[in-house]
């Protein structure tokens, strides 16, 4: 075969390749971007919340500088970055419920700073100076009913949070079927997102990153998991239960 030839049949080759890559590379590509089922709930505009409380409401077990640099800071910047990268999209106006629905196909920005926002917003909410109310008759037993006893479900929900590596949340959710669970999420991931193994609505939640808790307990998260207990909002755990169940 002289140059002229051997050429020839390269610069073929090479378009046979072109045709059958390129298409290949178009459908990973497609698959990355499956389309978004269309929110058609009421029209959300996404807010920050105010803080239920004064920075200081719930020393000694949360002291007031962990309270002031977690809300004002890292709970502000989850809500800006999140509405910066929803801002001009189909997403703008949907439901974080919604969007957490079709978490698996939207981006790292959305889902760590769109979960950021609904876990503080939550977490905030389920906590109250000196702890509120008590586990309704109804929470009670069907913690009861799920976890033995109630001690035996602070473990679980404990044990969520200690053995959270790194980053992370613990939860008590109300599954699609009514039941409880608990269970720990990585990141600003939550159980409403469709990428987590347990899934359902959050009734309660215990943030264990180290800027929730290490100004003043430092590497003791066993203490501040512990001493959480001592403000849970139960009014606000129970309101998010019987709304959940229904
Ligand atoms: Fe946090």
């Amino acid at each position: 075969m002289n140059m002229k030839k051997l050429n020839a049949a390269l610069l073929l080759l090479a378009l046979i390749f072109a045709a059958c890559a390129t298409p290949a590379a178009e459908s990973n590509e497609k698959e990355k971007e499956k389309p978004l089922k269309e929110y058609t709930g009421e029209p959300v505009e996404h807010v920050f919340p105010d803080l239920p409380y004064a920075f200081d409401a719930l020393e000694p077990y949360i002291d007031a500088k962990t309270m002031e640099i977690h809300y004002d800071r890292h709970h502000r910047a989850y809500y800006n970055n999140f509405i910066n990268a929803i801002k001009g999209t189909e997403l703008e106006n949907a439901s974080l419920e919604f969007i957490f629905s079709q978490m698996s196909k939207l981006s790292a920005t959305i889902r760590n700073n769109g979960g950021g926002l609904y876990n503080h917003n939550l977490f905030w909410e389920v906590m109250a100076p000196g702890g509120q109310g008590e586990p309704s008759e109804e929470l009670k037993n069907a913690i009861n009913r799920t976890f033995g006893t109630m001690d035996a479900f602070k473990e679980k929900f404990n044990n969520a949070a200690l053995t959270q590596f790194g980053s992370g949340w613990s939860w008590l959710l109300v599954k699609e079927d009514g039941s409880l669970a608990v269970s720990g999420t990585a990141n600003q991931d939550n159980p409403l997102m469709d990428t987590e193994k347990v899934r359902g609505t959050p009734i309660l939640g215990l943030d264990v990153w180290e800027h929730a808790y290490y100004l003043k307990y430092q590497n003791r998260r066993g203490d501040y998991v512990q001493n959480f207990w001592n403000v849970v909002n139960w009014d606000e755990v129970n309101r998010r239960y019987s709304k959940a169940k229904k």
